[in-house]
């Protein structure tokens, strides 16, 4: 099942973009997870590479993390990002998160960030993560909205047009696109203890930031026009309004995280 978004350098863009607005949060449930330094961590779905970094970090020299992701180009970027800041202690795999069984249950943290609403069955890809863990190795997952709801205020036309066409396009695909509201009971069924749920809403401060819906568009709308959901020039009306919501200072826009950090109680 083929990734339905671009992955090219402007991609990249807005995946930094978001990496930025979820970081704090992000690092700090890491922290949760316990004493990280030594340990050994799996990410699953890597992507270019921002939280690998922190990963790295945390770990320290004396851990490791494998980083996995089924898209040759994104762990191209990935690797590249922890080769220029020194980090030596990643491991790279090409692999499908649907497909984890050639790995040991020895992981301290597995973690997985915005890849789970890109499979079709979510919970088959929590399974197989829970399997890559210790007894008392910990799961954090973190995954985005994409459902109706408030973004912005005063409410947007053009961002709700957006989230209904991003939705109608993750269903057409068949990918599990509302995991984020199940993942809670999905790892809560499979025997885990959940010890955080967060659900975060960070601004987007700067027009800058602001384009995060455009440049999504963007990304997604040659996936939205080859399944007949919208045509070429409503797209680009639609990325033309959303450009001028990302340049309008009284509107205040924001984006959505869903995140669960959960315990392997099982015992060895
Ligand atoms: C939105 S990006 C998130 C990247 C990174 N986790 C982050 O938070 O910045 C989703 C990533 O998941 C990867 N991906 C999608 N489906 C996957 C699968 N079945 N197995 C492994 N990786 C997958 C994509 O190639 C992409 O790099």
């Amino acid at each position: 099942m083929g990734y339905i978004i671009k992955t090219d350098d402007s991609a990249r863009l807005r995946l930094g973009i978001q990496s930025r607005l979820y970081e704090q949060s992000s690092v700090d449930l890491i922290s949760r997870a316990g004493t990280l330094r030594g340990r050994k961590i799996l990410e699953v779905g890597c992507g270019s590479g921002a939280m690998t970094l922190n990963l790295a970090r945390a770990v320290g020299h004396q851990g490791t993390v494998t980083a996995i992701d089924n898209s040759p180009a994104q762990l191209d970027a990935s690797r590249e990002l922890v080769r220029e800041n020194g980090f030596k202690n990643v491991r790279f795999f090409e692999g499908d998160v649907n497909c984890l069984d050639h790995l040991d249950n020895s992981y301290d943290l597995v973690y997985c960030r915005m890849v789970l609403h890109h499979v079709a069955d979510a919970d088959h890809a929590i399974r197989e993560m829970v399997n890559a863990l210790r007894p008392d190795g910990h799961l954090l997952c973190e995954e985005p909205v994409i459902h109706d709801g408030s973004f912005s205020f005063p409410p947007s036309e053009a961002i709700d047009e957006f989230i209904r066409i991003l939705r109608s396009c993750f269903i057409v695909n068949g990918r599990d696109y509302n995991i984020a509201f199940r993942m809670e009971s999905v790892i809560r069924n499979l025997g885990l203890t959940i010890e955080h749920y967060r659900l975060y809403h960070p601004l987007l401060n700067s027009a800058k930031d602001r384009l995060l819906y455009a440049m999504s568009l963007s990304d997604l709308a040659p996936q939205m026009i080859k399944n007949g959901i919208i045509d070429p020039s409503s797209a680009s009306e639609l990325h033309e309004k959303l450009v001028h919501v990302a340049n309008s200072e009284t509107t205040m826009t924001w984006a959505r995280m869903h995140s669960v950090l959960a315990r392997n109680c099982s015992k060895a």
